[in-house]
C-alpha cells in the first residue's frame, strides 16, 4: 500500500506520447500499469489529482519516466484526469457526476492510496482509491492487467460514505486519455440482418458519442466495440490502434472527444441517459468493465490479443470443444411435431453432427407458439406438437448417439399468453400508455428478484426435466419500449441498470449449476454481441443473415473483436452460392446446418458428411490457432482468412470470391503470415466439390519463407469461387 504522505517514486516505463505534457515538474506519485508492450502511466500531482501522464508501447529505459511531467498551461491539467469529476475545477466532459445528499453536485476526487495484487504471472489488478476532501464519497478505480494478452479491463466502485443518499448522475468504467497528431475510428452500426456494417472516419474535435439507448437487445443498431487508430488509419501488420468495448449487454455509452490540447479523451461505460442511479449511505456501486487492448503493431495482432484473451479468460470453456448442430429453424419455421422432429434428429445423425437444436415453437398451450404473436413466457411443451414432450425426444436423440438442445427466449413475453394475465406487474410496460410492441412481444423485468427467480427456472426445469439436455439457444429479440418497472417503484431511474444486473445474476444461478453446458447467445442476429454477456455464452450468433457472401463481411468484421470458437455459423438456404461455399464459409468458426437434409441431393449429402469429417480435422486451428486476415474483401475481390496453431505446424487457409464483376479474381499470390519460415508445408487443397478443378499450385511442398514471402496463388476466379487449403508442416 502506497500514499501520499510516503511519497513514492517509481522508476516507471513510459514516454514518447504523452497526454498534456510540456514542462517537466516534479512527480509526486506515478502509477504505472504496464503490460508485455504497453504502459499506462498515471500521476498524482502535489495536490492529489490523478492524471493520465502517458498511454501507448512502453519504454525500455525505465529513467525516462522521470521526464514526465503535467503540463501546467492554464486548463491543461484538467483535460488529462484518470477519472473526471465534475462540478469543481475540471470543466471537461465528466467520467463521474453526482448530487451529494446536501443537493450540491461538485466532486473533486484527490489520490488516497493504490494497492496491486497478482493472481499469477499473467494477470494483476491495481486498485487505485481516490476520495473527495469535502464529501465522503470514495472512487476506486480498477485496472485488471492480463500482461502477455496487451489488454486490461478497467471499472470502477463508487462508494457512498455519506450520511444520507448520493445520486449518480454519471458513472463511467473508464477514462483514458491518448496522444497523437490525428485520430481515426473505426465504428459499426446495423440492424437486423445487417450486423457489424463498419465506418472508418477521422475524428474532429468535439464529442463524438457511440451509445444505445435500447435497453434489451442493445446492440441492434450500434454495438460498443470500435477501435481508434493513431497518427494514421492502422493496418493489419503497422500502425498504433486501440480496440474498445464496454463489458455490459445493456445501455452503453462511449464519449470520444478531441480535446483543446489534441488529445483524445476516451470516456466508457453505462450509459446515463434515464439513469441517474442512487446510493444510499453506505452503499456502492461497481461498474462494468471497459475492455481495451493496445498495438503498435497493427490490428491483426490486436486481434490475435483479444482472441487469446477471450478463450483464456472471457468464454467459457474457451479452450475446449464445441458442438457441431443441425437446427430445424428455416427448414420448419413453427411448423413441425413430434414426428417430423425425429425425422430431423435421423437427419442429425446422418449428416454426421453432434447436436440436434430444437429452434422456436415448441410451447405454449392455451396460446400455441406457432407463428411469433402468440406463446412466449408459456414455457410447457405444447401438447399438439409434442404429445410426449421433450423428454421423448431428448432419449431418441440419445438412442441415435446425437445431442439435444433448445431454444428459448426467457426474458420475453407475447401479450397473447398465459404469463401476460397471470403476472401484468412482471411486464415492462408504461401504466397509462398504450403497449407498443417490438416482434409482437414485450420484455419481462429482470430488476424484479420475482422475475429473476421465473426466468433462472425456465431453464433449470428444463435441465430437471428433460436429464441428457445439452445446449441452450438464448435468444432475445426486442428492444424496451416505455421503460417502466412496477417493482421499482418511484426508482425508475434505476431501472435499465438493473435490468442487466437481473439478468447477468440468471445467468450467473445457471452458469453456477450448469457450468458446463454450451450456449448460444442470440439476439434475433447479433443483437447482444458484447464481452458483458459472453461471459457466459460458448457461442453467439452473429446475424440471422446466413448469405455466405454477407456473412464473409460480417464475420470479417468481428473477428476484429471476437475469437472464430464463438462464432457460429450455419449453412442454411440464405444465398445462391453453392453449397461448397457455403460450408467454407460456416467453417471459419463453429460449424453449423439449419437445411433441409432429407432434401439434399445423395451428391451433396456425401459432400456435407466429408465437409464435417474435414472440419473433425482442421477445427482446433480454426478455433484456438492464431488468426490472419489476409485479402480484406472491402478492397479486393477476394477475400482471404488464415488460421495457424500455435506450433506453427498446421494452418488453414480459406478463399472467396467477394465480388461478381466480370473478371473478378486474385491477381497475384497471396502472401501467408505467421507460418515458421524454416518448416516445410505440404499443401493440399480441401474441400473439392467432387469432379471440380483443383488450383495449379495447391498441391505440393513449400518452405515457410517462400509462403510468406511469395505467398501462393488460390486462383480465385468466377468458377473457383471457395478453395480451402490446408498447410500441414512436414
Ligand atoms: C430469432 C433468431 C433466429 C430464430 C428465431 C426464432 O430471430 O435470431 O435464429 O431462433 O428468433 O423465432
Amino acid at each position: 500500500m502506497y500514499n501520499l504522505s510516503t511519497v513514492v517514486r517509481h522508476a516507471v516505463i513510459a514516454a514518447a506520447v504523452f497526454c498534456g505534457l510540456s514542462t517537466p515538474v516534479s512527480a509526486q506519485l506515478t502509477i504505472p500499469i504496464t503490460t508485455a508492450h504497453n504502459a499506462l502511466v498515471l500521476h498524482a500531482d502535489a495536490t492529489g489529482r490523478l492524471n493520465t501522464l502517458y498511454f501507448g508501447e512502453k519504454l525500455t529505459d525505465t529513467s525516462d519516466y522521470s521526464r514526465l511531467a503535467i503540463s501546467r498551461r492554464d486548463g491543461a491539467d484538467i483535460l488529462s484526469s484518470a477519472y473526471t469529476p465534475a462540478g469543481s475545477t475540471s470543466l471537461a466532459e465528466p467520467a463521474i457526476a453526482v448530487t451529494h445528499t446536501d443537493g450540491n453536485k461538485s466532486l473533486d476526487l484527490r489520490y488516497v492510496s493504490h494497492t496491486t495484487t497478482s493472481e499469477n504471472a499473467n494477470v494483476s489488478t491495481t486498485a487505485i482509491l481516490l476520495k473527495d476532501p469535502v464529501y465522503a464519497l470514495e472512487v476506486t478505480l480498477y485496472y485488471k492487467v492480463y500482461a502477455n494478452d496487451d489488454v486490461i479491463e478497467q471499472w470502477s466502485r463508487i462508494d457512498n460514505k455519506e450520511k444520507g443518499p448520493v445520486t449518480l448522475d454519471k458513472y463511467a468504467s473508464a477514462n483514458l486519455c491518448l496522444k497523437a497528431d490525428r485520430y481515426w475510428l473505426r465504428q459499426y452500426h446495423g440492424d437486423w440482418a445487417k450486423e457489424m456494417q463498419p465506418e472508418e472516419s477521422q475524428l474532429t474535435h468535439g464529442i463524438k458519442t457511440i451509445d444505445t439507448k435500447l435497453g434489451a437487445r442493445a446492440d441492434l443498431f450500434e454495438p460498443s466495440v470500435f477501435m481508434v487508430s493513431l497518427d494514421k488509419p492502422a493496418g493489419e501488420d503497422e500502425g498504433s490502434v486501440l480496440y474498445g468495448s464496454v463489458e455490459w449487454s445493456g445501455n452503453f455509452r462511449v464519449d470520444l472527444e478531441v480535446d483543446p490540447n489534441d488529445d483524445l479523451r476516451i470516456i466508457a461505460g453505462i450509459n446515463n441517459y434515464a439513469s441517474p442511479y442512487v446510493l444510499k449511505p453506505g452503499q456502492q456501486l461497481t461498474t462494468p468493465a471497459f475492455l481495451y487492448t493496445f498495438s503498435a503493431r497493427g490490428k491483426g495482432e490486436a486481434s490475435r490479443n483479444l482472441h487469446r484473451w477471450a478463450r483464456d479468460y472471457k468464454i467459457p470453456n474457451g479452450r475446449g470443444d464445441r458442438l457441431t448442430l443441425l437446427n430445424n429453424w428455416e427448414s420448419t419455421y413453427f411448423n413441425f411435431n413430434e414426428d417430423t422432429l425425429r425425422g430431423l434428429i435421423k437427419d442429425a445423425k446422418k449428416l454426421g453432427v453432434n447436436l440436434f437444436l430444437l429452434d422456436d415453437g415448441w410451447f405454449g398451450n392455451d396460446y400455441p407458439r406457432n407463428d411469433d404473436h402468440a406463446g412466449l413466457g408459456d414455457w410447457q411443451e405444447n401438447r399438439k406438437k409434442l404429445p410426449n414432450g421433450l423428454i421423448a425426444l431428448v432419449k431418441e436423440a440419445q438412442q441415435d448417439g446425437v445431442k439435444f438442445g433448445i431454444w428459448v427466449e426467457p426474458e420475453m413475453v407475447n401479450p397473447k399468453s398465459d404469463l401476460y394475465f397471470r403476472h401484468p406487474d412482471w411486464v415492462v410496460k408504461q401504466p397509462g400508455r398504450e403497449e407498443h410492441y417490438y416482434r409482437n412481444q414485450l420484455v419481462l423485468d429482470l430488476a424484479n428478484p420475482a422475475v429473476q427467480d421465473f426466468v433462472y427456472g425456465i431453464v433449470d426445469s428444463l435441465f430437471i426435466k428433460n436429464p441428457g439436455l445439452a445446449y441452450i439457444k438464448w435468444d432475445c429479440n426486442a428492444v424496451i419500449y416505455n421503460a417502466y418497472s412496477a417493482y421499482l417503484k418511484k426508482d425508475q431511474s434505476q431501472f435499465y441498470v438493473d435490468y442487466v444486473r437481473g439478468l447477468y445474476h440468471v445467468l450467473d444461478r445457471l452458469r453456477a449449476k450448469y457450468p458446463a453446458i454450451p450456449m448460444m447467445l442470440c439476439s434475433g442476429g447479433g443483437g447482444r454481441v458484447d464481452y458483458g454477456a459472453l461471459k457466459y455464452f460458448t457461442e453467439y450468433w452473429p446475424s440471422d443473415n446466413t448469405d455466405p457472401l454477407e456473412r464473409i463481411f460480417i464475420q470479417w468484421e468481428y473477428s476484429y473483436f471476437y475469437p472464430a470458437i464463438a462464432s457460429a455459423n450455419h449453412v442454411t438456404n440464405w444465398g445462391k452460392q453453392p453449397l461448397k461455399f457455403k460450408i467454407d464459409v460456416a467453417m471459419m468458426g463453429k460449424l453449423g446446418f439449419d437445411i433441409p437434409v432429407a432434401k439434399l441431393s445423395p451428391a451433396d449429402l456425401a459432400f456435407c458428411q466429408n465437409a464435417l469429417k474435414l472440419y473433425g480435422e482442421i477445427r482446433s486451428v480454426i478455433w484456438q490457432g492464431d488468426q490472419y486476415r489476409l485479402s480484406d474483401p472491402h478492397i479486393a475481390d477476394m477475400a482471404s482468412m488464415l488460421f495457424v496453431d500455435s506450433a506453427r505446424s498446421s494452418a488453414v487457409l480459406f478463399n472467396y470470391l467477394a465480388n461478381n464483376r466480370y473478371g473478378a479474381g486474385n491477381k497475384a499470390p497471396i502472401r501467408l503470415k505467421g507460418l515458421d519460415p524454416a518448416k516445410h508445408y505440404r499443401v493440399q487443397e480441401v474441400d473439392r466439390y467432387p469432379g471440380s478443378r483443383s488450383g495449379r499450385e495447391n498441391n505440393g511442398v513449400y518452405s515457410g519463407d517462400f509462403l510468406m514471402k511469395i505467398g501462393l496463388d488460390p486462383q480465385i476466379n468466377s468458377s473457383r469461387t471457395s478453395v480451402v487449403i490446408r498447410l500441414t508442416a512436414e
